[in-house]
Order: structure tokens, then C-alpha cells, then sequence
């Protein structure tokens, strides 16, 4: 195989805080390897037409390490695979396009920065022959095959700040306070941040609550002295023999949106209890903001290895963090699949044996 000396970025599907030092990483590693550097706007997009494209060098990416977002922009949009779209050379069929780009373009491989969505595109444009290497991203922290995603250690740290904030507001006012984060098919979000704010409720979706558990639970509270509770609601969390909220079916163009959960769980919990309650959503502000330096540091190793990986040609794949390694899967291992909490979690259990419920 020829060496890769035009390699493409892209950033796909909802953002993450450490975006931007993986493509610094990726950059500053290639460049000195003599690779050039092509930054894809918008995802796959990018390859949609030349003009959605720029060169990438050293330069261009000194100063971006702690910014949030990503500089190459992104979209969290359906499937391109059934799509057809007008370009300035007639109608195509999306994958189509983007493997006739790829080669118009000059590229001879890509890093791919996504969550799960965006790596199962990748997956299937590397069996049409694109040689791909994949960089695991999300603040849901549900990707198989990786401990860490980067951005979910930013994203629980500022849930924990609003936490701790949450705090103060309900002792002062003897409420229960309901917050709820973001964390789709799984409770990893809601798992760190409610115990490192010291929450009294955790629910997620791997564990359907029981309503009237909880609130017997923020009545035992009550009895030894405690005015006030703090309740931890994944958005993807749902009660024993319900759904999931949403706040937006699925479409042709988008997933199902989620939303909702921790103002039902707040009025249930008004009428269980004879307290006050009020509930905040954190929504996309998890998103936001600068990476924390773990973050930072597993984005710089997820980008350096990416670039080893192309240059060893080890196509197909995806970097992931194997404490105290970073490694590579298989993207057919990762793909597809959700990383749950397991039951035997023993953050889990150590949250229970503390008293913590989980509304089971
Ligand atoms: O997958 C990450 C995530 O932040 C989810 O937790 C959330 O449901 C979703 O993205 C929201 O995406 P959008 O940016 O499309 O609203």
C-alpha cells in the first residue's frame, strides 16, 4: 500500500468538548510525519463539494486546544446512506458522492471523529473502500470498546458544579430539587455526576424506577433531619412499565429527541411527598465550555494514535482507551452496540450501600 501522504478530518454527530485537540493532535502529529492535512467541514459534507474543505497545517490549529465545539463544524443528522442530494454536478446518491470526492480530492485516508452514529457511516464507507481510522467521541460515554470517550469527563464535571449549585437552593428552600442530564440509552452521565454531587435519587435507563420508591426514600431523609433532596434524572431514565420522553419522535433526518423526563419525575414526586419541588434540565450547556485536562489529554492520545494507526495502515479501526493504554478495536466490534452500566458496577454498588436509590 502506497504511503498516506493526504489524510482528510472530520468531526461528525453532537459535539464534545476535546473536538478541537483532537484535530490539533491529528494535525501536529501528521505534519511532522509530512502528511497533509485536509479539514472536512460538516461531517461527511465535507466531501459533498471542493469548496467544503481547507488545508490544515500546525498553524492553523495553534491555540485551539481548550476550545470547545469543533472548528471543522459538524451535523447529527440521519443515515446518508438513503439519501440523494443535489450537487454542482447533478443529483447523487450521498455515499456515492462522498467515494467520488474522496478520490477527486486526492485523499488517501481519514480520520473520522464521532460518536456512534457518525462510526457506523464510517464503518460502512470503510467496506466501500475508503481507508478510515475512527476517534470515539461523546459526552454519553456509551461506546463499546472504550473506558472513556473524551468530553464526558468535561460534561460530568460541569452537571457536578450545577449540582453543587442545586445544593444550596434546596437546602435553603427545604425542596427537592430534580436535575436532569443528558445521557440517551445510558445512566453514565447521571451515574458520575450524581454521586460526585452527592445526590440522594439517581435514575437511569438501565435501572426503570419506581416512583413511589424514591419518594419513600426522600422521606426516610425527612426523619433523621435532612429538609432538603437532590434527584438525578438521565434523560433516557423511564419508570418501571413506561417509555422513554421524547421531545421529538424520530425522523427521516434525526433520531428520536429526548427530553422531559425530569419535569414528570418532579410532579410525581410533588404528589408522593408534601415538599416543594422544582426541576432544571441541563440540556445542551453538558456540551459546552472547555474541555477539562483529562479530556484535553485523552483527545491529544486518541489524535496522536489515530495518526500512528494510519501510518501502520491499520484501516477499519477505532483508537480507544484501555487503562493505561490507548489501543485499537475493530470499528465491525464497536459498532451498533450501547455501553451500558453493568449491574456489577462497582460505583453503582458503592452508591447503593451508601443509601443512594436508584428507584428500584
Ligand atoms: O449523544 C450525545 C447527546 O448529547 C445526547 O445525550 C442527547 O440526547 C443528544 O446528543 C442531543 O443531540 P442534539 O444536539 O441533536 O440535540
Amino acid at each position: 500500500m502506497a504511503p498516506v501522504q493526504r489524510l482528510g478530518i472530520l468531526t461528525g454527530g453532537g459535539d464534545a468538548p476535546g473536538l478541537n485537540a483532537v484535530i490539533r493532535a491529528v494535525v501536529k502529529s501528521a505534519s511532522t510525519k509530512g502528511i497533509e492535512c485536509i479539514g472536512l467541514e460538516d461531517s461527511f459534507d465535507g466531501l459533498l463539494e471542493p469548496n467544503r474543505s481547507r488545508r490544515l497545517g500546525p498553524r492553523d490549529v495553534t491555540g485551539i486546544l481548550r476550545l470547545g465545539g469543533t472548528i471543522l463544524g459538524t451535523v447529527n443528522r440521519g443515515n446518508p446512506f438513503d439519501r440523494q442530494i443535489a450537487t454542482s454536478e447533478g443529483t447523487r446518491a450521498y455515499s456515492e458522492r462522498v467515494i467520488e470526492m474522496f478520490r477527486k480530492m486526492g485523499l488517501d485516508a481519514l480520520v473520522v471523529i464521532g460518536g456512534d452514529g457518525t462510526l457506523a457511516i464510517a464503518h460502512a464507507f470503510s467496506d466501500l473502500g475508503i481507508p478510515i481510522v475512527g476517534v470515539p467521541k461523546t459526552i454519553d460515554n456509551d461506546i463499546v470498546g472504550t473506558t472513556n470517550c473524551f468530553g464526558f469527563d468535561s460534561a460530568v464535571d460541569f452537571a457536578t458544579d450545577a449540582i453543587d449549585r442545586l445544593h444550596t437552593t434546596a437546602q435553603a428552600h427545604h425542596r427537592i430539587m430534580v436535575v436532569e442530564v443528558m445521557g440517551r440509552y445510558s445512566g453514565w452521565i447521571a451515574l458520575y455526576a450524581g454521586v460526585a454531587g452527592g445526590a440522594d435519587a439517581i435514575l437511569i435507563p438501565e435501572i426503570p424506577f419506581d416512583l413511589g420508591a424514591v419518594a419513600a426514600r426522600l422521606r426516610d431523609r425527612e426523619r433523621w433531619g435532612a429538609s432538603f433532596s437532590i434527584v438525578v434524572v438521565a434523560e433516557g431514565a423511564f419508570a418501571k412499565g413506561d417509555t422513554l420522553t421524547l421531545l421529538e419522535p424520530e425522523r427521516i433526518d434525526h433520531v428520536e429527541r429526548l427530553g422531559g423526563i425530569g419535569a414528570r419525575v418532579c410532579q410525581g414526586l410533588a404528589k408522593e411527598s408534601s415538599k416543594e419541588t422544582r426541576s432544571v434540565v441541563l440540556g445542551h450547556l453538558q456540551r459546552g465550555g472547555t474541555p477539562t485536562s483529562f479530556d484535553r489529554v485523552l483527545a491529544t492520545r486518541f489524535g496522536a494514535k489515530a495518526v500512528e494507526l494510519v501510518l501502520r495502515g491499520e484501516f477499519g479501526s477505532m483508537v480507544a482507551f484501555d487503562p493505561p493504554h490507548i489501543i485499537a478495536r475493530r470499528l465491525e466490534e464497536v459498532v451498533g452496540k450501547t455501553k451500558k452500566v453493568p449491574m456489577d458496577f462497582d460505583l453503582l454498588q458503592a452508591a447503593k450501600a451508601m443509601g443512594i436509590t436508584f428507584g428500584d
